[in-house]
């Protein structure tokens, strides 16, 4: 395989050329936020979104955006043109707030470090869509402005990697008693033939497939509510899911190694599930 293009600071460039110094405030402090941006097709997939969040959460750490929205378009279809091959792409990008002494108060007259890049991403796997996947329940240790999607990523990366460590592929978390989202995925769960996710707010991330999955419920007459869910109600569910950009909508069937409702995927996954590639689908002819 070739070398992958990136792009870092206004040029496009191999991924082996592509430096940043060690003084830069993401490599420092975390000092940074993030997108994380499905390509179907070669189109980047609910983009407006992305960028919208990209503007909340560059506004939610003091950063003014360093492209501008028509800049950011460009960008990003000329590395999508540079990496496109035969599957689908999730596009990574990310902001800084630059290069300076190290010293924890802002630094003046400093620009921003813009780094964009892609890479694949897998369709559904078969094994998961038959016997869906393991979580785990964790308590959400972090901190209070979730809502930004910042690169300070370590209390996500501990709470998954527990979960990977005990034989599940996500950790669910639960603050104040209530379900926030999974260590890098927001959560649905089905009880009594309702669909249920935690609202909106500084508790967690508002994810763009979550947005997305609320919509097409609604759409196509799916009881779909923005509700606070205690943790109990995780063991009594029919289904939970998660959801994110890299992995769209996965069924969960063991919590806590236990199994949730019939044990498999629910039938209400398969519907949304469906819904959801239609949706795709059609947005893609629609763009050819
Ligand atoms: N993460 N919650 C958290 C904490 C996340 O990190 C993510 C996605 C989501 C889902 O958001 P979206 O549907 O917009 O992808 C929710 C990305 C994929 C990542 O960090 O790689």
């Amino acid at each position: 395989m070739s070398t992958p293009i990136v792009y870092l600071n206004g040029e496009f460039l191999p991924a082996d050329e592509a430096k940043v110094s060690v003084l830069d405030r993401g490599f420092v402090f975390g000092d940074g936020v993030y997108e994380v941006i499905p390509v179907y097709g070669r189109h980047p997939f609910r983009l407006d979104q992305h960028l919208d969040r990209l503007e909340r959460s560059l506004a939610g750490i003091r950063l003014a955006d360093p492209l501008g929205r028509e800049r950011w378009r460009e960008v990003l279809e000329e590395l999508i043109r540079q990496n496109a091959g035969e599957g689908d792409l999730s596009v990574y990008l990310q902001v800084t707030r630059g290069v300076a002494r190290r010293d924890h108060g802002f630094p003046d007259g400093v620009q921003p470090t813009v780094l964009a890049m892609c890479n694949p991403i897998a369709p559904l796997d078969p094994e998961v869509a038959e016997h869906g996947v393991a979580a785990i329940t964790l308590d959400d240790i972090r901190w209070q402005y979730c809502n930004i999607k910042a690169i300070t990523l370590l209390p996500n990366i501990l709470l998954r990697q527990q979960a990977l460590e005990r034989g599940a592929v996500e950790a669910i978390l639960v603050r104040d008693g209530l379900v926030t989202e999974g260590a890098a995925s927001n959560v649905f769960v089905v009880r009594e033939g309702v669909l249920y996710t935690p609202p909106t707010g500084p508790r967690l991330l508002p994810g763009i497939t979550r947005d997305l999955v609320v919509e097409l419920a609604r759409d196509n007459d799916i009881d779909c509510r923005e509700q606070d869910i205690p943790g109990e109600a995780l063991r009594e569910a029919e289904e939970i899911w998660l959801t994110s950009s890299t992995k769209e909508i996965v069924p969960v069937t063991r919590l806590d190694e236990l199994p949730i409702g019939s044990g498999r995927p629910g039938p209400l996954w398969q519907r949304l599930y469906a819904i959801y590639q239609d949706y795709k689908r059609a947005l893609r002819e629609a763009a050819a």
